[in-house]
């Protein structure tokens, strides 16, 4: 097994690129299969989730060929609806675009629902409400969703929660359905945007995408595309806070500066300098503790919630006690534990963390208890005294491609060795 073995204390500096957005990357490539002919997709990353779902387009009989790093060309002309192993799809949660797409290309979908990060309960119930609106059945029988349609026809479909799987999995369904479908309180992340032009890209006809009101008029026929996945939002924001909470001076290239705006933000917050360049963000902390603030993770514009973790961990040394609200997952603070063995200072209270900095942190044996909770995990051992370790990185190597080597070019003493298994 393998672990990160980390030494703290350096102060970051340097320049780190980013890469694609997993998030826009896990909708975009299963909406290749509409084209029915070759889709070249630029700039995916590097990361186990692509993998996997590189996995299901081929087990669908997809030709998927990675002409070059970060590029993938992806030919669905011999594509067949067939139900998806379970080992497959419970392996990420982005396994239930797959329901829109085959939804949408076939009328039949089986999936079995998805697996990913594990904080609190995850329903689909509003993916399926937006189905079930288009005119399809949804039935779910141990564990696996069934979705079939005669035909789908536009609908006007009212979000009762602001998510963004269930924004796109309506907008990947509505796609070739007969009439206008209408999505109000749509989720407008980046990602949500970035999949909206990818299917324009291939002669869809979505409008709207990054505002709460989308509007989707079906198309008959869709086509190949070249397409460029935007940088990775909170692939960024984690190097951001890694500088700031190191003290570091580090500058983040390959950025979108507006989708980092809330995160940008709140890093000024803590009494850290963040200079905007034209696709980058520079951090320049003057030492290692920061201002104490309060933070409440919102749907996009406001502060992600896949940048709660890691922002708390940078928290936990800042001067005086800070606040985190986590207001979109209900459970998203089991890392805390792993930060208390750290030595941070750390009250729990429903969707609320309270936290007072503490001197520094002192190195110990952590896990990583999922994508975001890990690479705060990284940060905390970046500033920690003494040696880190953290297990369960597979979980990390989800999400942040080449983090090893984008870390240590910054020059943070950070490792992933083998272990023998315990
Ligand atoms: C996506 O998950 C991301 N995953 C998550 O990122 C991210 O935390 C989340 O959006 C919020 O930004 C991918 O894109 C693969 P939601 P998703 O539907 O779509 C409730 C990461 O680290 N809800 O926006 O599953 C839900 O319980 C991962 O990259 C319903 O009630 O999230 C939650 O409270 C972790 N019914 C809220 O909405 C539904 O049908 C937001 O969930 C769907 C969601």
């Amino acid at each position: 097994m393998e672990k990160f073995v980390i030494h703290g204390g350096n102060k970051l500096n340097g320049e780190i690129n980013i890469s694609g957005a997993k998030n826009a990357a896990l909708a975009i490539i299963p909406a290749a299969l509409f084209a029915r002919e070759e889709c070249r997709v630029e700039n995916v990353p590097d990361i186990s989730d692509v993998s996997t779902m590189i996995k299901i387009l081929k087990y669908l009989g997809a030709e998927v060929t990675m002409p070059e790093k970060g590029v993938l060309l992806i030919n669905s002309k011999n594509i067949e609806p067939r139900p998806i192993p379970d080992e497959m799809t419970r392996k990420l949660r982005a396994s239930y675009y797959l329901l829109g797409v085959l939804l949408s290309e076939f009328k039949s979908a089986c999936v079995a629902l998805p697996g990913g990060c594990y904080f609190g309960l995850r329903p689909i119930d509003q993916h399926i409400k937006g189905f079930e609106a288009l005119g399809a059945t949804v039935n779910t029988e141990k564990a696996v969703v069934c979705a079939q349609a005669q035909e789908l026809y536009g609908s006007s479909i009212y979000l009762d929660v602001v998510s963004v799987g269930a924004t796109m999995n309506v907008m990947l369904a509505a796609v070739k359905a007969k009439g206008l479908t209408v999505i109000e309180n749509a989720a407008r992340e980046p990602h949500i945007v970035d999949l909206a032009n990818f299917l324009n890209s291939m002669g869809a006809d979505v409008r709207g995408a990054g505002t709460e009101v989308i509007k989707i008029r079906g198309v008959e026929n869709m086509h190949g595309c070249t397409y460029s996945i935007i940088p990775d939002q909170i692939e960024a924001g984690t190097y951001m806070v890694a500088a700031a909470a190191t003290g570091g001076d580090v500058t983040i290239n390959n950025v979108i500066p507006k989708h980092l705006e809330s995160i940008t933000n709140k890093i000024e917050d803590c009494g850290v300098t963040v200079i905007e360049g034209d696709e980058s963000v520079r951090i320049i902390s003057e030492g290692r503790r920061c201002k104490a603030c309060r933070v409440k993770t919102s749907p996009h514009p406001g502060f992600p919630t896949d940048m709660q973790p890691q922002f708390a961990t940078l928290l936990c040394t800042c001067n005086g006690t800070s606040t985190v609200v986590e207001d979109v997952w209900d459970n998203r603070f089991k890392y805390i534990d792993q930060l208390r063995r750290m030595g941070a200072n750390i009250i729990v209270n429903g969707d609320t963390a309270l936290i007072t900095g503490v001197e520094t942190l002192n190195g110990a044996p952590v896990e990583a208890d999922d994508l975001r909770a890990g690479a705060a995990m990284v940060i905390a051992g970046l500033m920690a005294d003494g040696e880190t370790t953290v297990g369960n990185i597979k979980l990390i190597d989800r999400g942040y491609e080449n983090l090893i080597e984008k870390l240590t070019g910054v020059g943070a003493d950070i490792a992933r060795v083998k272990f023998e298994e315990e």
